[in-house]
């Protein structure tokens, strides 16, 4: 992450045709996780999540489901609600595509792409794929003609479209990836969408015919055609930067200077399965806006069971979203973002999970259970001053590490560094022995030192995981005795000498879940 002090960071904007599933909350926590670290790290933060409720498939479940599409999005939008404030998502606008702010902005943007001549109309032939909202052309359908992402059927569409001159900008966006090295992370991804576009590029259908789709922002010049749900999903992004103002005449609607908002958009971060989207069709479109693209794409890989892409749970195997019931919302978020190497898949087990969840139950819960139950011991539950810090050189390590695996995203290993701060630390009594230093009067000073380190590494953990670990860290800030969270600069010189620290029930209680049994 750069050291920028502003951070727009966003996550796709979720289809409103079903519920929250994993893939959906592991990339909202992922986002969660990087804007938490940027507030702590004193960036000024705009975190963007929403729901997608526009295009065929939300119009073809609401059918199916006897109601209306509104009424399908109320729903989705009030249910994905919900799941992120279980998650403890910490974001700072939930947009819906069926906003009039956003319905007016994806019409200005679609007249201004008319007004620059950008836009023309032809005929579309080709294969549809209604889950994914996306064309295919005969050679890049799947096995058997199917969707090459979903695996689904796809249907034949012939009919009349407009087409953006995507083609146009082909050579701009190769040249603007090889400008910029980290413009895509990781670099597989890099390579893919450079791959993509030795090929030559295509113009882009942006409409779809009234008669077909009618769930729809209209198009400006033309009323019979509505916009394509991927052209109006993109655009999420503008509308929320606040960059746009679609009542003012269109010289003045801030096509010419977004310096007055949050755009361009330091950070989008997409599944691998929406990269070409993100990273083909929406800088060129805002090209022929004559809009700066986005400063960042981090794509990420997919939580799988075997070799399929897990989506809502799938049959006997637990679902991660249920986990959250036993084990509680940090447990999950640490699993999900301490198990996945960012940018790769990782395949969910729940032997995987329990392995993760005694890290934090045996290496932090523990360390924080003695520490502060010594204190409470041997000298009445006060922080004792000390002259000398012990662990100093593994704490400055684990704040480096930890800083260098978030500037360039990995996150897994930021994790890793805290908890090897813990594993550290729990060494580090044994070797002190606080119990025989208690015995020893002339020991005094030495176990203070011990006591006080312990409780000076707690508080450095309580900023390194709070981003991961938000409710758990919060309560763990309690019982240190604080009255706000240290961030990762504060944590260093807190003073917590003479703080109150309260036993209390273990931070990560030992769980043996229904299915434990099972595991073998
Ligand atoms: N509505 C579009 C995005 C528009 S953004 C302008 C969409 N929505 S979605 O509901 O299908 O959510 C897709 C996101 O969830 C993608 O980033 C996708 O990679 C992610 N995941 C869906 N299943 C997943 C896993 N099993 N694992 C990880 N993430 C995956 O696409």
């Amino acid at each position: 992450m750069s050291d920028a002090r502003r951070l727009f960071i966003t996550t796709p904007i979720y289809y409103a045709s079903g519920e929250p599933h994993i893939g959906h909350a592991y990339a909202t926590i992922l986002a969660d996780l990087i804007a938490r670290f940027g507030r702590q790290t004193g960036a000024d933060v705009f975190f963007l999540t929403g729901t997608d409720e526009h295009g065929q498939k939300i119009q073809e479940e609401a059918e199916l489901r006897g109601i209306k599409p509104i009424e399908l999005c109320d729903t989705m939008a009030t249910a994905f609600s919900k799941a992120w404030e279980t998650l403890e998502i910490s974001h700072n606008r939930f947009i819906r595509t069926t906003e009039p702010e956003h319905i007016a902005v994806v019409t200005a943007f679609l007249q201004r792409l008319w007004d620059r001549d950008q836009i023309y109309d032809g005929v579309y032939s080709g294969w549809y794929c209604v889950s994914d909202e996306r064309y295919w052309t005969d050679k890049d359908l799947g096995p058997g003609g199917t969707c090459s992402i979903c695996s689904q059927k796809v249907t034949h569409v012939e009919e009349k479209n407009y087409f953006f001159k995507m083609s146009n900008y082909q050579d701009a966006l190769v040249q603007h990836i090889e400008d910029n090295p980290d413009w895509i992370i990781p670099e597989i991804r890099r390579n893919e969408v450079l791959g993509f576009l030795r090929q030559p590029l295509a113009d882009l259908s942006i409409s779809r015919p009234r008669s077909r789709v009618s769930w729809g922002i209209p198009l400006p010049f033309d009323e019979d055609h509505v916009a394509y749900v991927w052209v109006d999903a993109l655009i999420n992004y503008l509308t929320a930067s606040g960059a746009i103002n679609p009542e003012a005449p269109p010289s003045e609607q801030g096509f010419e200077d977004v310096s007055d908002s949050w755009w361009p958009c330091d950070l989008h971060l997409i599944g691998k399965d929406i990269l070409t989207n993100h990273a083909v069709y929406w800088p060129t479109l805002l090209m022929g806006a004559g809009l700066p693209v986005q400063r960042q794409i981090l794509s990420h890989g997919w939580w799988i069971v075997g070799d399929t892409k897990m989506s809502k749970s799938l049959g006997n195997v637990v679902d991660p979203l249920a986990l959250r019931e036993d084990f509680g919302t940090d447990a999950v978020r640490w699993y999900l973002l301490r198990e996945m190497p960012t940018g790769s898949d990782a395949s969910f087990t729940p032997e995987r999970f329990m392995t993760r969840y005694n890290e934090l139950s045996n290496v932090l819960g523990n360390l924080v259970s003695r520490s502060i139950s010594m204190v409470s011991k041997y000298r009445d539950g006060i922080v004792p001053t000390s002259q000398d810090d012990g662990l100093s050189s593994e704490i400055t390590q684990a704040l480096a590490s930890n800083h260098e695996a978030m500037a360039s995203y990995r996150i897994h290993e930021a994790l890793s560094a805290s908890m090897d701060l813990a594993r550290a630390a729990n060494v580090y009594v044994e070797d002190r022995q606080p119990w025989t230093q208690a015995k020893d009067p002339n020991a005094a000073q030495e176990l203070d030192e011990t006591l006080a380190t312990l409780v000076r590494v707690l508080c450095v953990i309580c900023a390194l995981l709070e981003p991961v670990a938000p409710g758990k860290m919060a309560e763990l800030g309690l019982r240190l005795g604080l009255d706000t969270l240290p961030s990762l600069e504060t944590s260093l010189t807190v003073n917590l000498a003479g703080n109150r620290l309260e036993v209390s029930d273990p931070l990560f209680p030992r769980i043996e879940p229904s299915w434990a049994g099972d595991l073998g």
